[in-house]
């Protein structure tokens, strides 16, 4: 499976909204293929297509986290149709290595894209899985998880940030 290069805190493409797809052809067939590749390599749950430098609406989930045997999650277009309640849990991202920081998100996400096949597909998420979704859905919008920390708790993270965006 092809391998692509991670974007890292400090490239623009991070901080893009991402576009909405039109059409699902076999440019965005590829990228999703190649965006699953790199998730894997890099062993992490979730990917947004910004992370491979391509500011468009699409994220995949390595559903084989939550249980085995599972299907990769491919979203296209998410939007967000019910949130519900609230989890503070460590989280991390493949664009800021290195860096952990307790950040809140819904208990509970309810999203609606379409599939490769351009059908609409609903997930539900629980858990971590609520929080993958959120994380994903952010990315797409130009936000970070770093974003969600009060000044004091990112002012503690600076230094580590300014190396990475220096590189
Ligand atoms: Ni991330």
């Amino acid at each position: 499976m092809a391998v692509l290069p991670i974007r890292i805190y400090g490239d623009s493409v991070l901080r893009k909204r991402a576009k909405k797809i039109t059409k699902v052809d076999e440019r965005i067939r590829r990228l999703a293929s190649e965006m699953l590749g790199t998730l894997k390599n890099a062993q992490g749950i979730g990917l947004a297509a910004n992370q491979v430098g391509e500011a468009l609406r699409l994220f995949v989930i390595d559903r084989s986290f939550f249980q085995a045997e599972e299907s990769p999650l491919i979203v296209i277009n998410p939007e967000i149709v019910n949130s519900q309640g609230d989890q503070t849990e460590e989280e991390g991202c493949l664009s800021i290595p290195g860096t952990y920081a307790d950040v809140t998100r819904p208990l509970k996400l309810v999203v609606k894209g379409i599939d490769l096949n351009e059908k609409e597909i609903i997930v539900e998420g629980k858990g971590l899985l609520s929080r993958v979704l959120a994380h994903e859905i952010d990315h797409l919008n130009g936000i970070l998880f770093i974003d969600h920390l009060s000044s004091i708790r990112r002012k503690l993270l600076s230094k580590k940030l300014r190396k990475l965006s220096a590189k």
